[in-house]
This record gives C-alpha cells, structure tokens and sequence, in this order.
C-alpha cells in the first residue's frame, strides 16, 4: 500500500514537472481563448483594427508578449495587463499554441501608400539610416520563429503604426537590443504611415 502512495506520488511530481516543461496544447488554448475573443476574433482574426489580430503569429512570439505584458516593466497595456493576470506559463503557451495554429486573413491597404511603404519594407531609407524590414521580417512578412522575429502581415495598419511609434516614442522597450526601437527612432510619420499600410496587404 505504502508503495504504491509512493509510486502514485512519484508519478504526480513526474506529472507535474513535465505540465510545466510541456509544449502549449491548441486544444487546451482554444478553451482559454473564450475571454480573448470579444477583441482577438474567435480564430484570432480580430474583427475591430482597435485590436491586433493574432491568427498566424509564431507560438514563441506570443507566449513572449504575454509573459511581458503580465511583468509589465518593458510592455505596458491597461486593458491587457487585466487580462494576463490570471494566466499561468502553462495556459501562456496552450493559447500561444491556439492562435499559432489559425490561418491569418489579408488586411486591407490604401494604395496611395503603398508604393512609399513597400519600397521601405524592401529597401529601407538609406539617407536615414531606417534598414529594410525584410531583413528580419521577411519579404513575405512572415517572420523567422526561430531568430523570434515576429509575423507582421495582414495586421491591421492601426495596430502596426501604434506599434512602430510606441517603439519610437520607448513606450514599448520590450525589444532584445533595441532593435526595434532603433529601427523607428529613424522613421517619420509619413513613413509609419505607409509601411504599415503595406504590411496590412501582405500575404
Ligand atoms: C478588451 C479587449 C481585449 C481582450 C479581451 C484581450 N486583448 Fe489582447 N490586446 C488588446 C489590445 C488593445 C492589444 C494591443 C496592446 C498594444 O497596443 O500594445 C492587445 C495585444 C495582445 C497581444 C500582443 C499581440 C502582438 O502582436 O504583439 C497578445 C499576444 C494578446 N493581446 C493576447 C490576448 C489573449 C491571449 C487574451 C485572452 C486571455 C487577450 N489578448 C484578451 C485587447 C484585448
Ligand atoms: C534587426 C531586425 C529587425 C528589423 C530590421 C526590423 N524589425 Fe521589427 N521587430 C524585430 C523584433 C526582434 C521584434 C520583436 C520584439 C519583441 O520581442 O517584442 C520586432 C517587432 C516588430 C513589430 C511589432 C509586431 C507586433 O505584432 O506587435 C512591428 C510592427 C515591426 N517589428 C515592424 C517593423 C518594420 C515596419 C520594420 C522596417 C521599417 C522593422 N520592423 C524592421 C526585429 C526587426
């Protein structure tokens, strides 16, 4: 009987140590997305461009983004620090997981911007200084998991524009080496303007 409490308690720490070395698990996610919907979209296509949409986006990324609204010292937001208070690293990397699985669906964007935003994203601003996007986000815009350069596109232009100047202006400093920040330091309005909108029709 003492043994097999024992054995029975081995295999609970056994458990519990692998829970929380586990990969995130979509299907648990799906379940913890119910509060994130109203604003992220039932499949993370957010329908409102007051919201990022997370459909697509690597795993790691988002489970990064998470943990740092939740420390809240490099990536502040009233409305998501609410909504990480209650997560556990485990349910970080299920929703991580979830929304990682969906499909992401092409935004819109202004064509009178699209020519100055593209040559951008391609090629950067060599009198400034501003490097070409597609150097760490890719020509698609879909990133690099594994160097933890994120997807851009499809994003909504609202979102990437209120991203690109928070990182201009040091609200959001959550940036390994300041790239970002160094990036949008260089950058003008119209610039924002038009490389976000650029980003929103990338497929
Ligand atoms: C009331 C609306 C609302 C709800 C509900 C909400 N979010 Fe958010 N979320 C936002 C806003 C607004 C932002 C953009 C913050 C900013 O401007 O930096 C955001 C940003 C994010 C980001 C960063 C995206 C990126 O590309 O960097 C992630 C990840 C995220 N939310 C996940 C979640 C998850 C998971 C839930 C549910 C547990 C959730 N959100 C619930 C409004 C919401
Ligand atoms: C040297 C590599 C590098 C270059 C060049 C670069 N980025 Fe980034 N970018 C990053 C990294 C790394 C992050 C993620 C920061 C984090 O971990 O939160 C990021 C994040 C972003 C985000 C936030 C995404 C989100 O979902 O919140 C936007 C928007 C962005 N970059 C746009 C751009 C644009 C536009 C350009 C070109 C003008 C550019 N980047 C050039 C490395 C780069």
């Amino acid at each position: 009987m003492k043994t097999k409490l024992l054995i029975a308690a081995f295999c609970a720490l056994l458990g519990s140590n692998v829970s929380a070395l586990a990969a995130g698990n979509a299907a648990a996610g799906k379940d913890k997305s119910a509060m994130c919907m109203a604003c992220h979209g039932a499949d993370g296509n957010s329908p409102s461009n007051a919201f990022p949409s997370l459909a697509g986006q690597h795993a790691g990324y988002l489970v990064k983004q998470l943990a740092d609204f939740k420390a809240a010292t490099h990536r502040n937001d009233p409305t998501m620090l609410g909504m990480v208070a209650a997560l556990s690293k485990q349910d970080m990397a299920d929703l991580g997981a979830f929304y990682a699985a969906q499909t992401g669906k092409v935004g819109m964007a202004d064509e009178k911007q699209v020519e100055l935003g593209k040559a951008i994203y391609q090629g950067g601003n060599v009198s400034s200084g501003v490097p070409a996007c597609m150097g760490c986000h890719s020509p698609s815009g879909a990133g690099n998991p594994g160097a933890k350069f994120p997807s851009l596109k499809g994003q909504h232009a609202k979102y990437t524009a209120k991203q690109l100047n928070d990182f201009r202006q040091s609200n959001r400093k959550n940036d390994a080496g300041k790239m970002m920040r160094n990036v949008a330091l260089r950058m003008t309005d119209a610039e924002i303007n038009a490389v976000s909108q650029y980003i929103a029709g990338l497929k």
